[in-house]
C-alpha cells in the first residue's frame, strides 16, 4: 500500500494544482477543518435542544431522518473531509520530517514539536471518540434495546437514549475527556486554518489565537453541559415522555 506522502507525489505529478504543492495540500487540511468544525457547531446546537424537552429533540432528530437522502449526502461528504483531513495531515507531516529529520531529531523547536505533537495525539483521541459515539448512539451496538425506543410521538425516543447513555458516569467522563481535548485540537486548529488561508498578519495573530480558544471552550462547555446536566439531575427522564411507563 502507498503511504500519504509518495501517495500525494504521484497525485502531484498526474493532474490537480491543489495537491501539487504543499501550501495546496495545507489548503485541504485547513478547508476540510472549516467544514468539520462547522458540523461541529451544528450539531452541538441540534443537541442543546435536548434542554427544551423530550419533543424539542426527538423532533429534530425525526428532521434529520426525514432528510433522508440529503442525510446520507451529507454524511458522505463529512467522511470525505475526515479522510482527507486525516491524509494530507500525514502527507504533510511525512514531508516535514523528511525535508528537516535533524530538526525532529534533536527537537531545537520544542514548541513545534510540543504543538504537533498535542494536534496528533487530540486528532487520534477524536476519531476514537466520534467512532464510539457513533456505535453508542447512531449504530446503537452496545445497547440495542435504544432502537425499539419510541416516544408518545412513535418516533425514535432520543432523549431518553441520551439520557440512559449519560446515566453511566464512565461514559459521562470519557465524554468529558475527548471533548475536552477536541476543544484543544480546535483552537489551535483554528488558529493555524486562517495562517494557512493566508488571512493572518502579525498583528492579527493574537486575534485569531484568542478567536481559536475562545470558540472551542466554548464548544466544550456546551457539549459537557449535557453529560453534566445528567449526573446532577437537571436532565431527567419525565413519566410523560416514556413510552414504557405506565
Ligand atoms: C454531549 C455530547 C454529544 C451528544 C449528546 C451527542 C448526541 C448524538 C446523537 C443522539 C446522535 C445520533 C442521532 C440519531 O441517530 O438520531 C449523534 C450522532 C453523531 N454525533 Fe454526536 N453527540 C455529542 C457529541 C459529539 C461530538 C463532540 C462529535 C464530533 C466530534 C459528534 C459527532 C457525531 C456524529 C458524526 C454523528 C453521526 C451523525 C449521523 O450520521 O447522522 N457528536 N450524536
Amino acid at each position: 500500500m502507498s503511504s500519504p506522502a509518495s501517495s500525494s507525489k504521484k497525485t502531484a505529478r498526474c493532474c490537480w494544482p491543489l495537491l501539487s504543492s504543499s501550501i495546496g495540500r495545507k489548503w485541504i487540511v485547513a478547508l476540510t477543518g472549516i467544514v468539520l468544525v462547522l458540523f461541529v457547531i451544528g450539531h452541538l446546537i441540534g443537541n442543546l435542544s435536548i434542554f427544551l424537552g423530550p419533543d424539542a429533540i426527538n423532533s429534530y432528530a425525526q428532521f434529520l431522518k426525514n432528510l433522508g437522502e440529503i442525510l446520507w449526502l451529507v454524511r458522505i461528504v463529512l467522511l470525505a473531509c475526515v479522510g482527507l483531513h486525516i491524509w494530507f495531515t500525514i502527507a504533510l507531516w511525512r514531508e516535514n520530517r523528511a525535508a528537516s529529520p535533524q530538526k525532529y531529531a534533536v527537537k531545537n523547536d520544542l514548541q513545534t514539536t510540543m504543538y504537533a505533537r498535542l494536534m496528533r495525539l487530540s486528532g487520534l483521541t477524536v476519531l476514537a471518540f466520534v467512532l464510539f459515539h457513533l456505535a453508542e448512539f447512531t449504530w446503537q451496538a452496545f445497547t440495542p434495546e435504544y432502537k425499539t425506543w419510541v416516544d408518545v410521538q412513535g418516533r425514535h425516543d432520543v432523549y431518553r437514549m441520551v439520557i440512559a447513555g449519560f446515566s453511566n458516569p464512565f461514559v459521562s467522563a470519557f465524554y468529558i475527556l475527548a471533548i475536552g481535548l477536541l476543544a484543544m485540537h480546535l483552537s489551535h486548529g483554528i488558529a493555524s486554518l486562517f495562517q494557512t488561508l493566508g488571512v493572518t498578519t502579525a498583528k492579527m495573530r493574537p486575534v485569531f489565537e484568542r478567536g481559536g480558544l475562545i470558540v472551542a471552550w466554548v464548544i466544550f462547555a456546551g457539549y459537557i453541559s449535557i453529560p453534566l446536566a445528567v449526573f446532577f439531575g437537571l436532565l431527567r427522564y419525565p413519566a410523560a415522555a416514556c413510552s414504557f411507563c405506565h
